[in-house]
């Protein structure tokens, strides 16, 4: 039977020493003096304490990377760094039920998403195995008598990996898999909210054969530490997958070293439902686009646009969809929402909920939820009759809310849709073949959903434009992020 709380889910563990509390600096594990307090979302309880990194320990973090880098890239082929990543990849799988758990215990989410999500963590990793031996540089022909020009690909050196708690096992198998496939290394700041999916993770990546040195996890919640990542002249690559804000005063600081820099950034997806569209897989892609981790997703669909003539039927269908979803502890089997990550999250959901009704809009089903409750839960709400003045229009919600504008035409549609200054992901649904190979090209985002809400796949790039950042994860591309270009000239070959 099925925990009912977070200790007995521990407790039940088949591995318990999955669950860890220490930092992993230099292939040592180390129980810290200072710790700090990681919640269990669903009753706001104390899930455990975690060590808490300092600035000293980034120091030496780095430094153990940079050894272990030179000789790993050195002395490592493509296709041995592909064996320890399958390894790796194995061996995460062959635990999945225990990453599950604590991956749902440490964020929220259902053991149903939960485990899904490790699954998807686990694909980055075997994609990544196969890429390291296709990194191929080029025969050039040279433009001087005798000479012959070619490029190799090269390991960019020491990576700095800052990653967000709605992916706790994704995001950083999304980073760290290519890193070592390119021969990096990495010292990772996981979440403060939810490291223990980063550690579970680590361990296995020990056991499966990673080198000490080369992957380091240090939670901190001293954000001085953290800056280490970005400011520090060893590390020559930081990827940080988080707010536009935070990136930006990222970037800044990484310029400082010129580092090589990748940003996965805020959304404000719209989802474009137009009257020719196929609703019954409009209902389901919004379902899974709007409300996978109870909404808090940068590729969530922000904005649901949906044409005149189609909406009150889609409206009706919407919430009768959302009606069936169920509140509760991410373990309990009947659960489909879990709470959110904070009690700002659920803040955030209540203010964008009240400005809109402040400004017109009508809830079709859901509401503000009860300030007093346990837990950090958001209701799975809809609103109708939202406009561009309403601070959802513009605001990345991060939750349950699904907000309804509606639109004329296509043109209309577009426009609304690119009125934002971030450029993540966008989806629509339509059966007019014109239409979609139109719409795909002018939808300002980086990557686009057509009669679709899943476009999250290893083998596909992920990554977004505008104020969504820079840099592609996943696919044939994420590796390169991870790479520098040398180009070698040999002269005088016949002298
Ligand atoms: C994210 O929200 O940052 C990642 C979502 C995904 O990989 O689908």
């Amino acid at each position: 039977m099925a925990a009912t709380n977070a200790q007995d889910a521990l407790s039940a563990l088949k591995d318990r020493s999955l669950f860890i509390e220490e930092a992993y600096i230099n292939g040592k594990w180390d129980k810290k003096a200072k710790t700090f307090d990681v919640f269990e979302p669903s009753t706001a309880t104390v899930l455990g304490k975690v060590a808490n990194c300092e600035v000293q320990d980034f120091h030496d973090a780095i430094a153990a990377a940079d050894v272990a880098q030179r000789d790993f890239e050195e002395n490592t082929t493509a296709a041995q760094r592909g064996a320890i990543l399958r390894k790796w990849n194995d061996l995460i799988l062959a635990n999945l039920d225990d990453l599950g758990t604590i991956l749902s215990l440490e964020n929220g989410k259902t053991i149903a998403e939960a485990k899904g999500e490790v699954t998807y963590a686990a694909s980055f990793i075997a994609w990544f195995a196969e890429e390291a031996t296709r990194s191929y540089g080029y025969t050039i022909p040279s433009s001087t008598p005798h000479t012959n020009v070619y490029t190799t690909k090269e390991a960019v050196g020491v990576c700095g990996i800052i990653t967000p708690w709605n992916f706790p096992a994704a995001m950083i198998t999304r980073k760290v898999a290519p890193a070592i496939a390119a021969g990096c290394s990495v010292v990772i700041k996981p979440p403060s909210e939810t490291p223990y999916s980063a550690l579970a993770l680590a361990k296995l990546g020990e056991l499966a054969g990673i080198p000490a040195g080369l992957v380091n996890v240090l939670p901190t919640r001293d954000r001085q530490a953290a800056t280490e990542l970005a400011t520090h002249p060893t590390v020559r690559k930081i990827s940080f997958t988080g707010s536009t804000g935070v990136g930006k005063m990222l970037a800044k600081l990484a310029a400082g070293t010129l580092k090589k820099v990748s940003l996965e950034l805020g959304g404000n997806a719209p989802f474009i439902v137009f009257d020719d569209a196929d609703l019954d897989l409009v209902i389901e892609g919004v379902m899974i686009s709007k409300f996978r981790c109870s909404g808090q997703t940068c590729v969530c669909a922000n904005r649901l646009l949906v044409q005149k003539g189609i909406a009150p039927e889609f409206n009706r269908r919407l919430v009768e969809a959302v009606s069936k979803l169920k509140m509760g502890f991410g373990l309990d089997s009947a659960t489909t929402q879990g709470p959110l990550v904070n009690k700002s999250a659920v803040d955030k959901v209540n203010q964008h909920i009240e400005d809109a009704v402040s400004k017109g809009a009508k809830i079709e089903f859901g509401g503000k939820n009860d300030e007093n409750q346990k837990g950090f839960f958001a209701i799975p709400t809809v609103l109708s009759g939202v406009t561009p003045q309403m601070l959802v229009a513009n605001d990345e919600t991060f939750g349950p809310l699904a907000p309804i504008f509606e639109f004329e035409t296509e043109e209309d549609a577009l426009k609304l849709a690119n009125d934002t200054e971030f450029g993540l992901a966008g989806y629509f649904f339509s059966r007019n073949v014109g239409r979609c190979l139109r719409v795909a090209r002018k939808l300002q985002v980086g990557m686009v959903g057509v009669n679709t809400g899943k476009i999250s796949a290893a083998e596909a790039p992920f990554g977004g434009v505008k104020e969504s950042g820079y840099g592609r994860e996943g696919s044939l591309f994420g590796i390169e992020e991870y790479q520098v270009i040398k180009s070698v000239t040999v002269g005088n070959l016949n002298k």
